[in-house]
């Protein structure tokens, strides 16, 4: 939820780079955006809008300046309006924010400026800020004395007038220090600087950093004391967060699966134990995730079961307030997601560290919050994903889930042999995982792409759309009716392929589009109960079958068919999308990483 870049240069181009690099970003938030210059003679420029910032023009003119901080919005507090846009300025302060600050009311309240030109919370915080400068003469003390009156979660971006650099802090979304030769960079997300480095030094939370020209210092907001932070150097390149000769970064991301399952699991098998060790030195172990990371987690459910015997507890953080009473020290949580940034799960992660519960994680993003305050934390290696509908990053989390779970039976108490059984399980899922790679690869192709586009074509003007799965695709049901409600705003619904003669059976009519994910027999069943009500159906199945009007033919992969099946969804939503004239890459309302709860 919403970009936010600085820079700190060595010429005066600060303004166009950091409209370069929040385009970059606009994937975090897209309904305004805005720009601060600091110019030579210290006056500050600030240029906001309303819209996308992909649509402003690269030759945008700026003034001179060497110093500018930009915000792409996801819009929390206030409409989509210029005057909610950031960044704010109050008195000597200009901030852009992404978080929120949910006592802003109270804050406001004690603080007696009163011009408010926006409905934001986070021009509260610049006055706040502005009085603290005022009464201390002190950026760094100002931003200190905030950061403990705010409740929630922010990164914040300051220009104070009269002191060179800009000045950030962070307590629960993401910011990143990118550090180029002459000048240096922060940003939400790496993308936003690859073009410019590929070092970059990691903030944590409570922690500010202030960067002036290339120099940046590090500060600890609670003890006041000074942090040396280590250069490290990402092994991301420049055209992995490109979308190179595709239209759209979703189907681009959709392709890169060609690649990302094998990535997923390319891991030595000391990683793997040690994730595996963590689970069986525990009693008791639930999934958290949120949206299609828990479709993945929901998935794993009957990984553990199908392949180890194993029952786990799955739970969408947002709901796993309910459970708190059974997390403990002896419990494992494993944290699934994409960006590592989700708040609902932040905050699981958190109380459960406080109970000394053991923390797993997988995540896309490596430098990401959940990534570094996991006990274990295992990349799923998909490269960067950009596009809002989680794609590539959702096979990769159920491959190697799917993997995780063949080391689970591993006898710890075999310490002479564990090694080589450990071997032999993980080569048994890597096998199947392989093979289903291969597969994906050789079904990845335009040949295969223009027929889903075909099919999109006859159904693309529908307002409904049902789609059943049976065991690990039943998840892949309740996915795939996020894929496409997401992009194409059909009301895509997703059920157990048996649960829908129980109700939702009375919403078929003629014509109605029904996906079958799966041709076993009773799923067969399922679908002549659906096409027997008028409904037009769509298999998605290894092999084809009579009932089905259209097939999409996947691969047949053993336990890992969820990933296969899931593919030819994902590529039919998004020219359900195209088909509606609608931009896949950003849905309305939505954003790529929830940092809000
Ligand atoms: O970054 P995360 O995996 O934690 O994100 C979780 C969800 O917000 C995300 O999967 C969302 O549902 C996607 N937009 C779906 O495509």
């Amino acid at each position: 939820m919403c970009g936010i870049f600085a820079i700190t240069g060595s010429d005066l181009t600060a303004g166009i780079r950091s409209l370069r690099g929040l385009k970059k970003l606009e994937y975090r938030g897209y309904d305004s955006w805005g720009v601060t210059v600091r110019e030579p003679n210290q006056c500050i420029f600030i240029a906001k809008e309303i819209g996308k910032i992909s649509d402003v023009a690269f030759d945008t003119k700026f003034p001179a300046g060497s110093e500018a901080i930009g915000h792409s919005r996801w819009a929390t507090h206030g409409g989509v309006t210029r005057e909610n846009a950031h960044p704010h300025q109050v008195g000597k302060i200009t901030l852009v924010h992404n978080g929120i600050c949910e006592n802003y009311l109270e804050i406001k309240a004690e603080l007696s400026f009163s011009e408010y030109e926006s409905e934001t919370d986070t021009e509260v915080i610049g006055a706040l800020l502005d009085e603290l400068y005022t009464e201390y003469g002190d950026p760094i003390k100002a931003i200190e004395i905030a950061a403990k009156k705010i409740h929630g979660r922010f990164a914040i971006l300051v220009m104070f007038e009269g002191e060179p650099g800009i000045f950030a802090a962070r307590r629960g979304s993401p910011l990143i220090i990118g550090r180029g030769e002459t000048e240096t960079y922060i940003a939400s997300d790496i993308p936003a600087f690859l073009a410019e480095t590929q070092v970059v030094n990691y903030i944590d939370d409570n922690e500010l950093v202030h960067i002036c020209g290339p120099t940046a210092v590090f500060q600890d907001l609670i003890s006041g004391t000074t942090i040396e932070k280590r250069n490290i150097t990402v092994p991301w390149k420049v055209e992995d967060a490109d979308k190179g000769d595709y239209p759209h970064f979703m189907i681009k991301e959709i392709f890169d699966q060609k690649e990302t399952i094998s990535a997923a699991i390319n891991h030595d098998n000391a990683q793997l134990i040690k994730a595996i060790q963590l689970l069986q030195s525990t009693n008791g172990t639930y999934i958290i995730a949120c949206g299609t990371s828990h479709k993945v987690a929901m998935a794993a459910e009957y990984f553990f079961a199908n392949v180890a015997g194993k029952k786990i507890n799955v739970v969408p953080a947002s709901e796993m307030a309910s459970f708190d009473q059974f997390i403990h020290e002896k419990t494992a949580l494993i944290a699934i997601s994409q960006s590592g940034e989700t708040a609902d799960i932040m905050e699981v992660v958190e109380k459960a560290k406080i109970k000394k519960a053991k923390i797993l994680s997988l995540t896309n993003v490596e430098s990401s919050s959940l990534a570094r305050l996991s006990d274990v934390n295992i990349p799923i290696n998909a490269g960067p994903e950009k596009a809002v509908a989680s794609t590539k990053a959702a096979t990769a989390q159920l491959a190697l889930m799917y993997l995780l779970a063949f080391g689970i039976n591993v006898d710890r108490y075999d310490v002479a042999n564990i090694a080589k059984n450990f071997q032999h399980a993980f080569n048994k899922g890597r096998l199947i995982l392989t093979n289903t790679a291969a597969s994906v690869n050789d079904m990845l192709n335009p040949r295969y792409e223009d027929h889903i586009r075909t099919v999109a074509k006859q159904i693309y003007q529908e307002d409904k759309m049902f789609i059943i799965g049976r065991g690990s695709l039943y998840p892949m049901a309740l996915e795939a009716a996020i894929k496409i409600q997401e992009v194409s705003y059909i009301s895509a619904m997703g059920f157990a392929a048996g649960e829908l003669k129980h109700g939702p059976i009375a919403l078929i009519e003629k014509g109605t589009p029904c996906l079958v994910l799966g041709g076993d027999p009773e799923t067969i069943s399922n679908a002549i109960e659906l096409k027997a009500r008028g409904a037009k159906i769509i298999g998605v199945a290894p092999k084809n079958a009579p009932v089905f009007d259209e097939w999409l033919k996947v691969p047949d992969c053993n336990g890992a068919q969820a990933i296969a099946t899931i593919i030819p969804v994902q590529i039919l939503a998004y020219h359900l999308a195209v088909l509606r004239g609608l931009d896949p890459d950003m849905p309305r309302n939505l954003a790529k990483s929830v940092t809000v709860k």
